[in-house]
């Protein structure tokens, strides 16, 4: 959505807060021994609280509160029996709605102590989403944000996930420009405007990058088998520094 007025600014202000605010507890409460499932009932608490509503259950009928996503798996992971580890890297991503009004974001988390590679490639993961924000102008190609993402992962000898990207966001999951790549593709030529709300969100990965749907219709994994980092945010572009919506 292209932001108008005052009130679409603080309906999106308000349900970005939300979901930072969600994502960050159900990050703190992650631990090992406690299945994806015990996961999304905590979240789906949480978002009841504040009376907002999981939007991928309502647009797409996705089968979970939340989409957690273990290791290799990449997104769209359906919350189920799966006990999480001490070493596994779970990926929370939540799009959730109020009033007619979205936003998405998602976070990292660890379970317990990670190896020192791991941490790594989460650290990646939380920078190169930095990196992609700070190419968010009004006016600027939209294909900067790839560029700075990849930028970063490369720097650190990791792959972008190519066939996952950002979008933009705000009276539905996906909306207009459908595809913010996270690598640089010199033939795009869009440029952004302001009071464009952007969900911008690299998945990285220590692997090739080449993911694949599992049996189950949704979850997105690695066809290698490595591990995948990605952090998200929903952000409104502005003349200066982007407003993030979804920081908590
Ligand atoms: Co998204």
């Amino acid at each position: 959505m292209t932001i108008n007025d005052e009130r679409d600014l603080e309906a999106m202000k308000r349900i970005g807060k939300i979901v930072g605010t969600t994502l960050r507890e159900m990050r703190q409460a992650v631990q090992p021994g406690m299945t994806t499932l015990e996961l999304d009932t905590m979240g789906a608490a949480i978002l009841q609280r504040h009376g907002a509503r999981s939007a991928p259950p309502l647009v797409y009928g996705f089968p979970g509160q939340f989409c957690i996503s273990v290791n290799a798996e990449a997104a769209h992971g359906i919350p189920g029996g799966r006990v999480l580890r001490a070493g596994d890297l779970v990926k929370i991503d939540l799009t959730a709605e109020l009033d007619g009004y979205m936003a998405d974001a998602a976070v990292t988390a660890p379970v317990g102590p990670l190896s020192a590679a791991t941490a790594n490639l989460a650290a990646c993961a939380r920078m190169a989403l930095t990196k992609a924000i700070g190419a968010v102008r009004d006016g600027a190609r939209l294909n900067e944000i790839g560029r700075a993402a990849e930028e970063e992962v490369l720097r650190h000898g990791y792959t972008v996930i190519a066939g996952l990207c950002g979008h933009g966001v705000g009276h539905t999951i996906h909306e207009e420009p459908r595809e913010i790549l996270n690598y640089y593709n010199p033939r795009i030529r869009t440029r952004m405007t302001e009071g464009q709300v952007l969900a911008i969100e690299p998945h990285i990965t220590t692997g090739d990058g080449r993911i694949a749907q599992a049996a189950d219709g949704w979850t997105l994994a690695t066809v290698d088998g490595a591990s995948v980092a990605n952090f998200e945010h929903s952000v409104v572009v502005t003349r200066g520094r982007p407003l993030i919506l979804t920081a908590a």
